[in-house]
């Protein structure tokens, strides 16, 4: 459709360090847009706001925030039409940014939907996500972070690098650790590359901002801390209404019931994580189902019998034997 290719500095796929940041609009190009609603059209961004609105439960200050950054980019990119000089002053805003919250959240989910909005407002060339951890940028001899780290970068760039758990990024204790020489590269590129790659750490928010403390340089590269709350037992029950869906399955009489009062339970049970302990519940009970009618060999199954979770497959879990 639209090539999401604005006169954004970076954008082309050019970019580097060296990319003068005020390169004019090509004539004829789409970055001749005046009103908000030109870019829009031309962007096809709300497609993917109003996707993530639709599919994600819940997280209104998450979706709020995404809704923030993307006026700012396109007010930025207004400015960028009349030449004025965009916010930062040096080729557009800085983008990086860190999600904060517990597991299961939905921080990996939104930082993919983030990848596209960038992507169709032209802040990206090609709208992907590589997602890592300590572990692929960091070596476990001298000599062998830097190349690690760098073809990660190579990989990301033009899109958008994930970094879960950056914190293990930095490990104090260890006085030679390696992590450290990964994060000079990071912040290297975060600040002389940031025109083509957007980075996001995500992570718990305390080890997040005892890291920050420690990396103060990392800290001030990034503009946009979105912090993911916990979901309430109404929105997970949701959430998994949503996963079964997805999957063909359903919950038969009584089940909904019985998946309240399991997750409910699961709550308050250690190594709860969100969204993901309720998909984990889900795969758990459709084997129990699985199982359930395989043990009835000669019985003809219907389209509802091999879609439909009954009450045992949840109450046989765990979670209903501990008191
Ligand atoms: N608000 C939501 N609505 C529907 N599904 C969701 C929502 N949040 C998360 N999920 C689903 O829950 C699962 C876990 O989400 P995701 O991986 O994005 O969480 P995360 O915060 O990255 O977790 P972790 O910290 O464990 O990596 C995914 O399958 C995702 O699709
Ligand atoms: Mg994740």
């Amino acid at each position: 459709m639209n090539a999401p290719l604005y006169a954004i500095p970076g954008s082309t796929p050019a970019a580097s360090a060296a990319t003068a940041p005020d390169a004019a609009a090509p004539a004829g190009s789409p970055a001749t847009a005046r009103t908000v609603n030109e870019v829009l059209a031309q962007s096809q961004v709300m497609a993917v706001i109003e996707e993530l609105d639709r599919d994600l439960v819940g997280l209104a200050p998450v979706k709020q925030r995404i809704r923030d950054i993307a006026a700012l980019l396109v007010v930025d990119k207004l400015r960028a039409n009349l030449g004025l000089p965009t916010s930062s002053g040096q080729g557009g805003p800085s983008l990086h940014m860190c999600f904060t919250g517990n597991p299961g959240t939905g921080k990996t989910t939104v930082a993919l939907r983030m990848a596209q909005i960038l992507h169709r407002l032209g802040y990206s060339r090609k709208g992907h996500l590589v997602a890592v951890t300590r572990d692929d940028l960091v070596g476990q001899y001298i000599g062998h972070t830097a190349p690690k780290t760098k073809e990660v970068l190579k990989k990301a760039m033009g899109g958008v690098l994930f970094i879960d758990e950056a914190y293990y990024l930095y490990r104090p204790e260890n006085e030679r650790d390696y992590g450290q020489e990964a994060i000079e590269i990071l912040l290297q590129v975060m600040e002389n590359q940031r025109d083509d790659l957007v980075v996001i750490l995500a992570g718990y928010k305390d080890r997040m901002d005892t890291f920050f403390q420690s990396n103060p340089g990392l800290s001030s590269r990034i503009a946009h801390h979105i912090d993911f709350p916990d979901y309430a037992p109404a929105e997970l029950l949701q959430i998994g209404e949503r996963m079964l869906h997805g999957m063909n399955y359903r919950f038969g009489d009584g089940t909904r019931e019985v998946f309240d009062r399991y997750l409910a339970r699961r709550i308050a049970q250690p190594h709860f994580a969100n969204a993901r302990s309720v998909r984990n519940a889900l795969d758990r009970a459709r084997l129990r189902q699985a199982s359930r009618l395989f043990a009835d060999g000669d019985r003809v199954l219907t389209e509802t019998d091999l879609c439909t979770l009954a009450p045992q497959d949840l109450l046989a879990s765990r979670v209903f034997q501990r008191t």
